[in-house]
C-alpha cells in the first residue's frame, strides 16, 4: 500500500477514525505540546488518534499535525498495509529489507510548489511547536534528514531533532557517533568541507517507520520495498541531494564543520530532558514547500511515544531478521524491545537453547548488529515464555536466574544514546561511558514442572465455563504453553 503524501495519508486516517482536527485557537508554545501529550498519557492504545491544529495563534493558514505516524499499532499496520498484529508488522518490514526497491528521480513534484531562497528564507514563518513547554530550549522539528557519504555517495536518512534557532539556522543532534548521519559528518569534517544536508517533513508515513534502520541500509529503498513501489525523489535546488517529491516541506543547506553552539535541552525519548551542550549548526540555503504546508511532528519525549512505537516495530523486525536469517542462528522465537526503555535500552529474546554458548552468540549478535549505543539490558530466556507479558518477564527473572552465575557485565563501553545514568555532568564525547548486562534467563537443567493444573484440564474448564454459572472469564494465560 503506498500513500503518496501526508495529505492522502491524513484522509485515510480520518476515514478510519485515527485522526481529528482541532478548530479551537491554540498556542504553539505550550498548548499544542500539552494537548498532544494526552495521546500517550490519557488514551488507551486502542483508542489513540493523531491530532491536527488548524487555528494556530499568530499563523494564518498554519497547520500542525502529530501522532499521525505511530500513535498505535493499528496506525502502524495501516501505514504498512498489513494486518494489525506484530508478526504481520515484522514480516512486512523484513520483506522491505529483503527486497528493497530503489527510489526513482522525477522532474518535479508538489514539494516545489513554493521555492524560497536568499532573504525569502525564514523558518520563523512555520508554526513549529514547543514539545515540552517551559523546558525545551525552543521550537523543534523532528524531520527526516538526508545526507550522503562523501566517499561512496550512499544516502542516509535519519530522524533527528532540529532546533529552530533563527530565520536560516537550526541545530541538529547526532545522538550517537555510530549512526549514519554522525559517520557522514565525521567524514565531511575530515575532508575539511561543510556537509550538504537537507531535511524534509511529510510524505509516505512508511519513510518515518523505517528511518531508524541500521546504518548501511538505504531507508528510502526499504520504504519502497514495503510499499511495493519506488519513492519518487526530486533533486534539491542548492545541494547535491534528493528528497521525496511529495514531501510537505524541504529545507536545504549545510552542516558547518567549523562552528558549534549550544543545542537543547529538549525532552527526549528516555523520559528526561537532554542536551544544552555544544552542537553542530545547520545553515539553510533554500526552503521549498507545498502551498499552505502542514508542519508534521513525531511525538517523542516520555515513553510510550511515537518514537518508542516506531523504534520497537522497526528494531524488533530488523533484529529478528539479523539473528535468524543473516546470522542463521537456530531457535530464535521472539524479540521484544521494551517501550519503557524507548525501544533501545531493554531487549528480551526468547529462544530454544541448543548448545553451550548459544545465548552469548545471540546476545553478542544483537550488539554486533546495531553498534554499542543500543541496548543496556539484554535478557535471553526459553521459548516457553511469552516475553510480551510483563508478569512473565518478572517471573522469569525471579525464578530462572541465579545472579552470580547467569549475568555477564560488559563495562566501560558505549552508553545507550542519551542515557542520563551514563551522561555524567562535565563529560563529553568518548569520555561518556556506559555498560551492558546480558542475562542468561534460560533454564540450565530440567526445572521442576509448573505448579498449575495440566493445560488440558484448564482448557477444558475454560471451554465449558458457562456450565459453572459464573461471570465470563477474560483471557486464559497458560505459561509454558
Ligand atoms: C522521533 C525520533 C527522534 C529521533 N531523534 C534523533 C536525534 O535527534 N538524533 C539522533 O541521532 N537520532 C535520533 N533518532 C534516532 C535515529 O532515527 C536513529 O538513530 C537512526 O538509526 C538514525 O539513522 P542512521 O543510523 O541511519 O543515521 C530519533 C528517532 C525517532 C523515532
Amino acid at each position: 500500500m503506498a500513500y503518496e503524501s501526508l495529505r492522502t495519508w491524513l484522509r485515510v486516517l480520518e476515514q478510519q477514525g485515527l485522526f481529528r482536527w482541532v478548530d479551537k485557537e491554540v498556542d504553539k508554545d505550550w498548548e499544542v505540546g500539552s494537548v498532544l501529550r494526552m495521546i500517550f498519557r490519557a488514551m488507551d492504545e486502542d483508542n489513540r488518534y493523531g491530532i491536527g491544529f488548524r487555528n494556530v495563534r499568530g499563523f494564518e493558514d498554519g497547520r500542525i499535525v502529530a501522532g499521525v505516524t505511530a500513535a498505535s499499532r493499528r496506525m502502524i499496520a495501516t501505514a504498512l498495509g498489513c494486518e494489525n498484529n506484530l508478526e504481520a508488522i515484522h514480516a512486512c518490514v523484513t520483506a522491505g529489507m529483503t527486497a528493497p526497491i530503489e527510489p526513482v528521480i522525477v522532474e518535479g513534484g508538489p514539494c516545489k510548489e513554493v521555492i524560497l531562497r536568499g532573504d525569502a528564507v525564514d523558518l520563523g514563518k512555520l508554526p513549529v511547536p514547543v514539545w515540552t513547554p517551559e523546558k525545551d530550549a525552543g521550537p523543534y522539528l523532528t524531520p527526516l534528514w538526508v545526507t550522503k557519504d562523501p566517499d561512496s555517495g550512499r544516502r542516509n536518512i535519519g530522524i533527528r531533532r532540529c532546533q529552530i534557532k533563527g530565520r536560516d539556522r537550526t541545530g541538529i543532534l547526532f545522538g550517537a557517533p555510530d549512526r549514519g548521519g554522525a559517520i557522514h559528518y565525521e567524514k565531511w569534517k575530515r575532508r575539511g568541507q561543510h556537509m550538504p544536508a537537507a531535511f524534509f517533513i511529510g510524505g509516505d508515513p512508511v519513510q518515518y517507520l523505517v528511518a531508524p534502520a541500521r546504518y548501511g541500509a538505504d531507508e528510502l529503498a526499504v520504504a519502497g520495498g514495503i510499499r511495493g513501489a519506488p519513492i519518487e525523489l526530486v533533486k534539491c535546488e542548492t545541494v547535491d541531494l534528493e528528497v521525496p517529491a511529495h514531501a510537505e516541506i524541504v529545507v536545504e543547506g549545510e552542516i558547518l564543520i567549523d562552528e558549534t553552539e549550544p543545542e537543547g535541552p529538549f525532552g527526549e525519548f528516555t523520559g528526561h530532558m537532554a542536551g544544552g551542550r555544544e552542537g553542530p549548526v545547520f545553515r539553510v540555503t533554500c526552503i521549498t514547500h507545498r502551498r499552505e504546508p502542514i508542519v508534521m511532528g513525531v511525538i517523542s519525549q516520555f515513553p510510550p511515544s511515537e518514537s518508542s512505537m516506531i523504534k520497537r516495530a522497526l528494531l524488533e523486525a530488523g533484529l529478528k531478521k539479523h539473528l535468524a536469517e543473516d546470522l542463521n542462528l537456530p531457535g530464535i522465537r521472539a524479540v521484544h524491545a521494551l517501550e519503557a526503555g524507548g525501544g533501545t535500552a531493554t531487549l528480551w529474546i526468547s529462544m530454544r537453547k541448543m548448545y553451550a554458548g548459544h545465548v552469548d552468540q545471540t546476545a553478542f549478535g544483537v550488539l554486533g548488529h546495531f553498534g554499542m549505543s543500543y541496548f543496556k539490558w539484554i535478557v535471553v530466556c526459553d521459548d516457553d515464555v511469552d516475553i510480551e507479558d510483563p508478569f512473565m518477564r518478572d517471573w522469569v527473572m525471579a525464578w530462572r536466574v541465579r545472579p552470580d552465575r547467569d549475568i555477564r557485565l560488559i563495562g566501560d563501553t558505549a552508553p545507550v544514546e542519551l542515557d542520563p545514568s551514563s551522561f555524567e555532568p562535565g563529560r563529553s564525547g568518548s569520555e561518556i561511558r556506559g555498560a551492558k548486562m546480558i542475562v542468561d534467563a534460560t533454564r540450565k537443567w530440567d526445572y521442576p514442572a509448573l505448579s498449575l493444573p495440566p493445560p488440558a484440564r484448564m482448557r477444558e474448564v475454560a471451554e465449558n465455563w458457562d456450565e459453572y454459572g459464573l461471570p465470563p472469564l477474560d483471557e486464559l494465560k497458560l505459561p509454558g504453553d
